[in-house]
């Protein structure tokens, strides 16, 4: 069936404009209040096509300059201020929290640590739940609300399941959360049932937790909310639109983001190819570095390579976000990389955790997955990858506050780069003075 026969039936169901939702692979459309984890022809990825051609007279800098302006719902949220480049739902099936707006920090010391010229590292921790989840999860739980659904599930390392609890919970539905036992930090872990999911804690990776959630899903009619779910990275593409605002248009050489399941990466490519068809960037394009932990890294022997045999790995890395061994959107992150001749890289546990110690000094923090952006860009610029004079965008992806049990095991070393553990002292005032040597 065609958008285009279906348009009357997507106005009644609440979807505002036509874009279509296609499989990346033989281009099968399907109806934008349709729910699926894939392509039902062929298996492969879908997506959501927006008509970019027709866009491009509207969206213009202009467009954008008077959408910042606007304070009001839904365009204080930072992924529904581009709602045109996003998901065409109206405005009474939108659950959001103001999501997205989050900073662009400079810092000179962490410029320095990564040898880098010009840094600029955007924060998606500082979303309404922790993490850049949260860009995705309004639109794919707005989606879940048009399509009636009234479970919503996900498997996660952690900050899916909070943040689908959290959506969830403003949206009224039950959300079903499976995720791997003993490998999710207790921030994430916590945020999780507080807010009310059912957590179901899986004897195994992330990746049998996925493939488990699929099977519920399919079984039992309950929603999908992963990242095979196409209106997701929807949501995550605002991270780049957003970011490139920020840097008044100006795009930078690099743009470097941990990889894990790969939906950001995917996403990013997905936002980049959009803002040139729109003609609101040039030609050439930021080129996308994917930086995986090196326990936990199939897409980087993949890229090695050449793209020709894809291996699951069993995943093991400290940063538990990206404990991922078989990555479910590979073809769009492929895709990604061939759009903007981007490359993937590996970090070991411990430069992970050192960098994460010097993004944490910093004052802005961050939790190990996120710290993986900037070991990334260390041992690119130490390789000669990233150039002298070359500007780089980094992704954090998870707050500071969410991984407390890494940040206690890290400083209680003091063997290690700025280990800061507390100290413990007499409560007189003559033992502190001595303590402090003052
Ligand atoms: N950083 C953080 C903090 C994450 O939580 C994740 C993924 C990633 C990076 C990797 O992003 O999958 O788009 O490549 N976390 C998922 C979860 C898997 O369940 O919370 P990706």
């Amino acid at each position: 069936m065609s958008i285009a026969q279906d348009d009357l039936n997507l106005k009644l169901a609440g979807v505002d404009r036509e874009v279509a939702v296609m499989c990346i692979a033989c281009g099968r459309q399907y109806p934008v209040e349709a729910v699926n984890d894939g392509c039902q022809s062929c298996g492969s990825l879908l997506e959501v096509r927006h008509p970019l051609e027709a866009l491009r007279s509207t969206l213009t800098p202009e467009w954008v300059k008077q959408r910042r302006s606007e304070r009001e719902f839904p365009y204080n949220s930072g992924v529904w201020r581009w709602r045109e480049l996003v998901a065409p739902f109206s405005n009474a099936n939108l659950v959001t929290r103001n999501e997205g707006n989050t900073n662009l920090y400079e810092d000179a010391r962490l410029a320095k640590y990564t040898g880098v010229d010009s840094l600029w590292l955007k924060h998606e921790g500082e979303n309404p739940t922790g993490s850049f989840k949260d860009r995705g999860m309004t639109v794919g739980i707005s989606h879940a609300k048009l399509c009636g659904a009234t479970y919503v599930a996900c498997a996660s390392s952690g900050n899916t399941s909070s943040s689908l609890a959290g959506y969830a919970a403003r949206a009224g539905l039950q959300a079903l959360t499976f995720v791997p036992a003993g490998k999710v930090a207790l921030g994430k872990l916590s945020q999780t049932f507080a807010y009310g999911a059912k957590t179901i804690q899986v004897d195994g990776s992330f990746d049998l937790a996925l493939d488990l959630v699929r099977q519920v899903a399919h079984a039992a009619g309950v929603y999908l909310v992963n990242s095979i779910n196409p209106f997701r990275l929807e949501g995550q593409k605002t991270i780049i639109f957003e970011a490139i605002d920020q840097l008044n248009w100006q795009t930078p050489d690099w743009l470097v983001v941990p990889g894990g399941n790969l939906g950001n990466t995917s996403a990013f490519g997905k936002a980049l190819y959009e803002l040139r068809e729109l003609g609101l960037i040039g030609q050439k394009l930021p080129r996308i570095a994917t930086i995986q932990a090196e326990g936990s890294a199939p897409f980087y022997a993949y890229y090695k390579n050449g793209f020709k045999d894809f291996q699951a790995v069993a995943p093991e890395t400290v940063a538990t976000a990206i404990r991922i061994g078989n990555p479910v959107n590979l073809p769009k992150a492929q895709r990604a990389l061939e759009w903007t001749d981007g490359l993937v890289e590996t970090v070991t546990d411990g430069e992970i955790m050192e960098a994460k110690a010097h993004l944490d000094r910093s004052g802005i923090g961050g939790e190990p997955a996120a710290a993986a952006t900037l070991a990334g860009v260390r041992k690119l610029t130490a390789a000669g990858v990233i150039k002298p004079g070359e500007g780089v965008l980094g992704i954090l992806t998870g707050h500071i506050l969410k991984d407390t049990d890494s940040i206690v095991q890290y400083h209680s070393d003091p063997t290690l780069p700025g280990a800061n553990a507390p100290v413990k002292v007499k409560a007189t005032l003559e033992d502190v003075l001595k303590l402090l040597g003052l």
